[in-house]
């Protein structure tokens, strides 16, 4: 009788762990491929292109508020979080804000275009004495912490069924002089780049830019 009773309790145990592992890896493996490719921040960043011809329908401000959350979470050098936005709807002004900018077009199309501009300085005590004096040295990474916040926006504005394109002001002085000056930046801020935002008027599609062999493993 005693000898039943372990003989079914071991049954019953290898009956739950062969149940378990039916809906644990094993299963996991089969429903999601290994490469991630179903993700759908991955599919995002894969379905994101440059979209330069727009509909005329407004962006919601949640949409934008959104928008600009994501490009704010993008990481930065020692997070300082260098860039201010300046959102721009008013087409009347962009012949001056855009003097010489031959995307003028894209921008009278697009919805909004936000001009992503970095404090180039940082300002904080200094490290070794927290209590001296604060001080204002150039800021080493404002372009790379730019450039992830400006890509962070892009992908926000594909998820949510909007298009955009990055246009570049910095370093160019003939595209970025008349947006300092036409936007009332302070100094030490400058236009990094000019974001044209809206809902797109074609089907543009993602371009292929997979290239293994320009991956190398260990050493070139
Ligand atoms: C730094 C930078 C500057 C760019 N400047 C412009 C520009 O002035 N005008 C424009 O139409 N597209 C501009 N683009 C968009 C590129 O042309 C586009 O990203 C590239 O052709 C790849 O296409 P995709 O964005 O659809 O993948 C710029 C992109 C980057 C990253």
């Amino acid at each position: 009788m005693r000898q039943n009773l372990l003989l079914c309790a071991v049954i019953l145990t290898a009956g739950i762990a062969v149940m378990l592992s039916g809906c644990g890896n094993g299963k996991q493996e089969a429903d999601k491929p290994l490469s991630g490719v179903d993700n759908e921040t991955i599919q995002t960043i894969m379905s994101r292109k440059s979209v330069r011809a727009f509909t005329d329908e407004p962006i919601p401000a949640a949409y934008m508020e959104t928008m600009l959350k994501a490009a704010m979470a993008a990481p930065t050098g020692s997070n300082i979080q260098p860039w201010h936005f300046v959102v721009l709807t008013d087409k009347s002004k962009y012949e001056k804000v855009f003097e010489n900018n031959f995307n003028m077009r894209i921008f009278n199309s697009a919805a909004a275009v936000v001009v992503f501009c970095a404090d180039t300085t940082v300002t904080r005590p200094p490290r070794d004495n927290p209590d001296g004096a604060p001080v204002t040295r150039p800021n080493g990474t404002w372009r790379d912490d730019l450039g992830a916040c400006t890509e962070n926006f892009l992908l926000a504005a594909e998820s949510l069924g909007l298009g955009s394109v990055w246009t570049a002001a910095y370093p160019y002085s003939e595209r970025y002089a008349s947006m300092k000056r036409e936007l009332g930046l302070p100094a030490t801020v400058l236009p990094y780049c000019a974001v044209a935002v809206g809902w797109p008027a074609n089907d543009e599609q993602p371009k292929n830019k997979w290239k293994p062999e320009r991956i190398h493993y260990e050493r070139w």
